[in-house]
């Protein structure tokens, strides 16, 4: 099946790779994965090594770079913050907003990721937003109505003119092993597109993640609504990451 959308492949590394350790990534990286148009590679490392990593991927058309989190707030006393305008400037071109890890470990609400959404879009930049349920809401049936919810507060009042990515991770899938059958992932992915359709959004690409490896990247990749994936710890390996980046529908 041929889709519309350009695949997105992207690696988010979470906390893994200083500045040094990027650049030898990127060395390995950029040899093993050659020029593409027909898909796109965004890669998100810690927000201290985005100028190298931007500085790595500068004749690379199809290597974009982004950052994990930003602050809603664009200057100020907020020790410790970055804004999406200085991701901009460092050379960082979208951002993850409302990844599990934020919500659950640092107390993020929907009303923050709505927030940064905000900011993301008002640097120019494109926002990643994340989604997803965990495993004690699938098991009580809540996993679409919780994802849709998710999806509806951090959309709220953002129209089809806005460059925006969507993620679908499930919670229980982030770092586990445990995959949700390119099946399941569909069956959400669809529900999202519908959602997103109602706001004239059908053309954001929605991408899975949650435990993608270079097994299971085509699988997932094979289904009509998945328009790409979000990796975490398969992708802070140069080799492993390429390989899913070679992964085909
Ligand atoms: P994982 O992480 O691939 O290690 O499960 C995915 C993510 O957190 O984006």
């Amino acid at each position: 099946m041929t889709k519309i959308r350009t695949p997105v492949l992207a690696g988010n590394w979470k906390l893994h790779r200083g500045p040094s350790a990027t650049r030898e990534f990127f060395e390995r990286f950029t040899a093993l994965h050659l020029p593409r148009t027909d898909a796109t590679v965004i890669v998100f490392p810690p927000a201290v090594s985005i100028p190298a990593a931007a500085d790595a991927v500068r004749d690379r058309q199809d290597i974009a770079i982004g950052a994990q989190n930003v602050s809603a707030e664009r200057s100020g006393a907020f020790t410790g913050e970055i804004s999406a305008e200085m991701v901009r400037d460092a050379g960082g071109r979208y951002v993850l907003v409302g990844h599990s890890e934020r919500r659950q470990l640092f107390g993020e609400t929907d009303r923050d990721v709505a927030n940064k959404t905000r900011a993301v879009l008002g640097a120019g930049l494109v926002p990643v937003v994340c989604v997803g349920e965990t495993l004690q809401q699938r098991r009580s049936g809540e996993a679409e109505r919780v994802v849709l919810e998710q999806l509806a507060a951090a959309l709220g009042s953002f129209d089809s003119a806005e460059a925006l990515v969507l993620a679908y991770e499930p919670v229980w899938a982030i770092g586990t092993g445990e995959t949700a059958t390119p099946a399941d992932a569909q069956t959400m992915h669809a529900a999202i597109r519908s959602a997103l359709g109602e706001r004239g959004m059908a053309k954001v690409p929605v991408l899975y993640g949650g435990s993608v490896k270079p097994d299971n990247a085509a699988a997932l990749l094979a289904e009509p609504d998945v328009d790409g994936l979000l990796v975490g710890g398969a992708s802070v390996e140069p080799d492993s990451f390429a390989r899913i980046c070679a992964a085909r529908a």
